[in-house]
């Protein structure tokens, strides 16, 4: 079977990245690429590295035609778009992926908080981690796709939250990204004389990514989680490093901590759980996510290290990834590469 998909948001990078991992999906074809600016362009123009891959001009966005051509959409657009287009695609049979905000949240009044006031609170999306709601984004019309920095930071939390081994009020993250994290939009933080040669802490108490990571902690820990997160800008194009310092209840070892995450982890096809801590230069261009760890001798701090590639398993790898879940192909379709070395 052959499915059709369609890519809201074709021009920016996430939607770059789902045309070059479909590329090599034996099982899709992909029939329509929308946007809003860039409308009247080929995909190949805007994206130089699908000449003579893509063949398809960016459309004014048609949710009748897409609906007619496409199983599946991924809207890979700001946050607010998908919210006015969704009620339709879900009307006109199309499954749903989206890459944006507008659907992640349990609560509509936390997504108002942080980001805008929504215009389809009445629909529902799984939050797409497969390691946590597989069996749920098998069976949903609408997978949220989750935010590059909560993949991360959750599955480089989860084994110690839901087996309650850490205390739960001092989670502190520091994570840091390269610049394809913000988009294709220019803007004067990502500009290249500014963050070439930069590091900087951005929205340090702040960021819309803390609410996210809050709601999928405290359901791991079946009670309220509240954690510390500071994200970095460094002058790198692609990657997320996550460095979790977080507190243990009773000391544990080395070996005991990897046991478990080995063990929840056990048959997951893109997290690796590794003896040294990992570096972004591990998984770029991957859809994995490697994740380390380090106790302290004294004082019962545990480091726990993630990375990613903020393009892949961050954002598209793993739309692709629930695409294959929901409908019903090998999870792993399209996605085996390993990350680009050196
Ligand atoms: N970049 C990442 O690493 C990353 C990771 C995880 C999640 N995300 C999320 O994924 C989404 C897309 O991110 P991105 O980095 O790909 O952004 P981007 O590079 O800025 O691209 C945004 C795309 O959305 C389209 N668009 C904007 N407004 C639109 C509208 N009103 N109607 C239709 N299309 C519209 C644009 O099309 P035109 O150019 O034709 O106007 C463009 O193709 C965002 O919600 C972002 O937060 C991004």
């Amino acid at each position: 079977m052959t499915a059709g998909v369609a890519i809201v948001g074709a021009s920016g990078y996430t939607g770059a990245e789902l045309f070059r991992l479909l590329a090599n999906h034996p099982k899709i074809k992909i029939v329509g690429a929308y946007g809003m600016k860039n409308t009247g362009r080929d995909v190949s123009e805007i994206h130089p590295h699908l000449h003579g891959i893509v063949d398809l001009k960016i459309e004014e966005i048609d949710c009748e035609k897409i609906c007619k051509t496409a199983d599946l959409v991924f809207t890979a657009t700001p946050h607010g778009v998908a919210m006015k287009l969704v009620p339709e695609l879900l009307k006109g049979n199309s499954k749903v992926i989206d890459l944006s905000a507008d659907y992640r949240f349990d609560e509509v009044k936390t997504f108002e908080r942080y980001y805008t006031k929504h215009e389809s609170p009445h629909l529902k999306g799984v939050y797409g981690l497969p390691e946590l709601y597989r069996e749920k984004i098998k069976i949903s019309n609408l997978v949220a796709n989750p935010g590059c920095f909560p993949t991360a930071v959750i599955l480089s939390l989860a084994p110690l939250v839901k087996e309650g081994l850490i205390d739960l009020d001092h989670i502190i993250l520091d994570a840091k990204t390269g610049t394809s994290g913000a988009g294709a939009t220019l803007t004067e933080s990502t500009h290249h004389p500014v963050a070439g040669a930069n590091v900087a802490a951005y929205a340090a108490t702040t960021h819309r990514h803390t609410p996210e990571i809050n709601q999928e902690l405290s359901k791991l820990a079946g009670r309220e989680v509240r954690v510390h997160f500071t994200p970095h800008l460094l002058p790198l194009i692609r990657g997320i490093l996550s460095t979790a310092h977080v507190f243990l209840k009773k000391s544990m070892e080395k070996t005991e901590l990897l046991k478990i995450y080995r063990e929840f982890y056990g048959g997951e096809p893109f997290v690796r759980v590794r003896k040294e801590l990992p570096q972004i230069n591990y998984v770029v261009g991957s859809n994995y996510c490697d994740i380390g760890l380090e106790p302290e001798a004294e004082g019962g701090r545990v480091v726990v290290v993630a990375v990613i590639d903020n393009l892949v398993k961050g954002a598209s790898g793993q739309a692709v990834q629930n695409m294959n879940l929901m409908l019903g192909f090998d999870e792993t379709e399209g996605l085996r590469g390993p990350a680009l070395r050196p």
